[in-house]
């Protein structure tokens, strides 16, 4: 089965003075969320969204996807997790629970505050996954990249055409990213931010996915201004 877990567990709190999280608040008619749900769900080869949520907004989350998408046995909500990797570790546990791995299990991770994903970019994330095992989706940086270990002097400058910005979605089999969560240290745990980074860190490789570079993932107030200009651009 192919199944996407929307990571809506977040508060958003560099947003600043709101209490709504992000991924509730308006963009265009609709919130945020509910624009990244609805890439998913229309998206005929994936078989269950996973929305996962804080517990206080779970009802709520109800709520809308009735008012904006109607009823639909595919969209699951479910509680989020105190850190993003948390969230993720959820997903996986209740598609464990309920649905069982077996070896073709693909899951696509996506930041619910990332709703300009497109159509190519899933369905690019879906074949690698199922080609390589692990995919990040991503574009080449544009600037250069300075490093600084004390933040005030130059480390060191590297080449650029190595690097990008990582975007999301992610992309696992999901049997083996279960099998290298469990194989980890405490210690290994403790600084994985980044469920690619689990791969990275026992040699497997993440194939890259072209992001795009309207695939903004909202952060700041600034963000969601820009996204209402995306988003009246596609409707142009
Ligand atoms: N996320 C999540 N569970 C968490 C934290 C984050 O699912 N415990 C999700 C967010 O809801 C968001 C995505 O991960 O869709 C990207 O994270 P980020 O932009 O950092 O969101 P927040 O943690 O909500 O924002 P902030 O860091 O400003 O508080």
């Amino acid at each position: 089965m192919i199944f996407a877990a929307i990571l809506a567990g977040g508060i958003g709190s560099r947003m600043g003075e709101t209490d709504t999280p992000k991924q509730f608040l308006a963009l265009g008619t609709k919130p945020v969320i509910i624009h990244t749900i609805e890439k998913f769900v229309i998206n005929d080869n994936i078989d269950k969204t996973i929305v996962l949520i804080p517990k206080n907004f779970i009802n709520h989350t109800k709520n809308l996807i009735n008012e904006h998408i109607g009823d639909n046995e595919d969209i699951i909500v479910i509680e989020g997790g105190k850190t993003r990797n948390d969230t993720l570790m959820n997903s996986i546990r209740y598609i464990d629970k309920n649905f069982g791995i077996d070896d073709s299990s693909i899951i696509i991770t996506h930041d619910s505050v990332r709703p300009f994903v497109t159509h190519r970019i899933i369905n690019d994330n879906i074949d690698a996954a199922r080609k390589y095992g692990a995919c990040d989706t991503v574009i080449p940086a544009t600037d250069t990249i300075v490093e600084s270990i004390n933040g005030e002097t130059i480390e060191s400058i590297p080449v650029r055409d190595y690097y990008y910005q990582g975007q999301t979605p992610q992309s696992f089999n999901i049997k083996k990213l279960f099998n290298l969560i469990n194989s980890l240290t405490e210690a290994e745990t403790n600084i994985l931010t980044d469920a690619c980074k689990i791969f990275t860190l026992k040699d497997e490789d993440v194939h890259l996915v072209d992001g795009e570079v309207t695939n903004i993932k909202i952060t700041y107030p600034y963000d969601l201004k820009l996204a209402n200009t995306i988003l009246g651009d596609k409707h142009d």
